[in-house]
């Protein structure tokens, strides 16, 4: 099963997506992890894309392919969540191409319909653990023992350089520009699923089971909306 999560920034994508790798066993993809360790590694496409990300920008399409590309080769055989991709119509495009060529469909994308003024606190709250990246926040989602990973028992944590509000506000301009114009593009395929994402994180993952036990069957649980 091929599976993306699309929404705003500070939608969920990331959170749901960690739940679905526990529960169901999926692979997650996050073109936005893999160019944070770019980043970290300081790599060529790292260093090409501190300056972008940290503006709130996209970074060019030709590298996110490459990226994804190389990615879905060493995935082959599992289900895999897309989280952050793709993000435009041309990578939405190359993404239907790399599918095509390994024989593999697009199961559905799930949106997750957010109030944008909600979003800058889930962004400026949110903090991971640096030893396994288990994400939280400091009031939707804290640490079940203060400074104590839940996942792993690390104390140390971290926060995006991304998750400010200066730089919110230029992520949400790119998503309306750049990323909003794929909700008409899965639409038309009849792909496209929308969730309620400003419900508690377990409704939220709820819906999405719904969605998947629908795509089991064969066909949508009728409680569920397909948005054609
Ligand atoms: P990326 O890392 O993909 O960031 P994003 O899309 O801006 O999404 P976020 O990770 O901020 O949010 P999320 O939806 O995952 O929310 P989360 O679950 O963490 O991309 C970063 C940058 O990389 C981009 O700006 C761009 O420059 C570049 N990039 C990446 N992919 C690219 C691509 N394909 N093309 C070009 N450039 C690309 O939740 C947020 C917080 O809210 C958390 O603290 C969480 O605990 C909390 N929360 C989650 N759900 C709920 C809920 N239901 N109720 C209450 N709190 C909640």
């Amino acid at each position: 099963m091929i599976l993306i999560l699309l929404g705003p920034p500070g939608a969920g994508k990331g959170t749901q997506a960690e739940r679905l790798v526990s529960r169901h066993g999926f692979r997650q993809i996050s073109t936005g992890d893999m160019l944070r360790a770019e980043v970290a590694s300081g790599s060529a496409i790292g260093r090409e894309a501190k300056a972008i990300m940290d503006r709130g920008e996209l970074v060019p399409d030709n590298v996110i392919v490459r990226m994804l590309d190389r990615r879905l080769a060493a995935e082959d055989g599992h289900d895999l969540i897309l989280d952050g991709f793709p993000r435009t119509v041309p990578q939405a495009e190359a993404l239907d191409r790399l599918l095509a060529e390994r024989e593999l469909e697009l199961s559905g994308v799930i949106v997750m319909e957010v109030d944008e003024e909600a979003l800058t606190e889930r962004i400026v709250g949110r903090f991971s653990c640096a030893s396994c990246g288990a994400s939280y926040h400091d009031k939707f989602r804290p640490t079940r023992i203060d400074g104590v990973c839940d996942r792993c028992g690390g104390h140390e944590f971290v926060r995006r350089a991304d998750d400010t509000r200066e730089t919110v506000l230029a992520r949400l301009a790119a998503y309306h520009a750049q990323t909003a114009p794929l909700l008409p593009y899965y639409r038309k395929m009849g792909k496209l699923y929308l969730v309620e994402g400003m419900a508690g994180i377990e409704a939220v993952t709820t819906a999405i089971e719904g969605i998947l036990s629908g795509f089991a069957r064969g066909g949508v649980h009728a409680k569920v909306m397909r948005a054609d």
